[in-house]
């Protein structure tokens, strides 16, 4: 067995009276593509903000590659190797595509004890490598031709395409991926299929993927994880959650997942 890169424990959120995320364990292994489903509402993207550090845990821990980086702040967690995307496009659309890859470059020196302590010499050692680092990932998400675009005037499913471009910019060793697949249609659906398939397979990457898309993830995932309401009801090989009766209850025979 590969060993977990990300292990979550008892992981708990509250909002006021609200439980969001109730006593969440699971983990990843390295190199494997990790599925966290559930209804609207179900604490997802609380997760996702917990383990990144952007919101701290009512209760719990959060351990990558061995270290704890429970709370944050997130620049210690992007420092760690491990970033996300968000559920809505989330560049900046003025600047140019190459300018927002730049972006979460910036943010990974920026985060770093080395970048801290040398201030601009850090900034400009790292300058030398930008513009060859930047058309790496470019090329890698197929954005090459859009490069000096501003992000704003891609079409939506491109634009989606550029936030994990910006997180592949921190150079992560794990990518959360917050319903990428949200809004595309069924082409830009195959074409981000295929680049998922390529980070794992090719650069190395750990995934943890939160999609309602259910053919996306039955097709990518090794492992799904079901939340509902905050709970874990369920975790699995996709054959045995598409078959298991809590979460069809719960969750894929539900009306609104018909068209998934
Ligand atoms: N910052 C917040 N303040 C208050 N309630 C929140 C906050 N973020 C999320 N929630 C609530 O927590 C629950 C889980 O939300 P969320 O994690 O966004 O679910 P999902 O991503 O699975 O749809 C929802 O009831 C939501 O309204
Ligand atoms: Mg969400």
């Amino acid at each position: 067995m590969k060993p977990d890169l990300l292990h979550v424990q008892g992981l708990s959120r509250r909002f006021g009276g609200l439980v969001a995320l109730r006593k969440l364990t699971f983990s990843v292994a390295q190199g494997e593509i990790v599925g966290l489903i559930g209804p609207n509402g179900a604490g997802k993207t609380t997760a996702f903000n917990v383990i990144t550090g952007t919101i701290p845990p009512s209760a719990g821990t959060v351990r990558f590659d061995g270290r704890d980086i429970s709370g944050g702040p997130p620049s210690r967690v992007v420092v760690a190797g491990l970033a996300r995307t968000f559920q809505s496009a989330s560049t900046y659309p003025a600047v140019s595509v190459a300018g927002n890859v730049y972006r979460g470059m910036l943010s990974r020196i920026a985060g770093s004890t080395v970048g801290r302590l040398v201030g601009r010499r850090g900034g400009m050692l790292a300058a030398a490598q930008v513009p060859a680092e930047i058309d790496a990932i470019l090329r890698v998400t197929d954005l090459a031709s859009w490069r000096d675009a501003p992000a704003g005037s891609l079409p939506y499913g491109l634009q989606k395409k550029l936030g994990i471009a910006v997180a592949l910019a921190t150079r992560p060793r794990m990518l959360l991926l917050d319903e990428p697949a949200a809004g595309l249609n069924h082409e830009e659906c195959n074409d981000l299929a295929r680049l998922l398939r390529l980070l794992r397979d090719e650069h190395g990457l750990t995934l943890l993927l939160v999609e309602h898309h259910m053919a996306l993830v039955m097709e990518l995932c090794q492992r799904i994880v079901v939340l509902v309401q905050g709970e874990k009801i369920a975790e699995g090989a996709p054959e045995d959650i598409r078959q298991n009766a809590a979460v069809i209850e719960a969750y894929l025979g539900a009306p609104d997942y018909a068209h998934a």
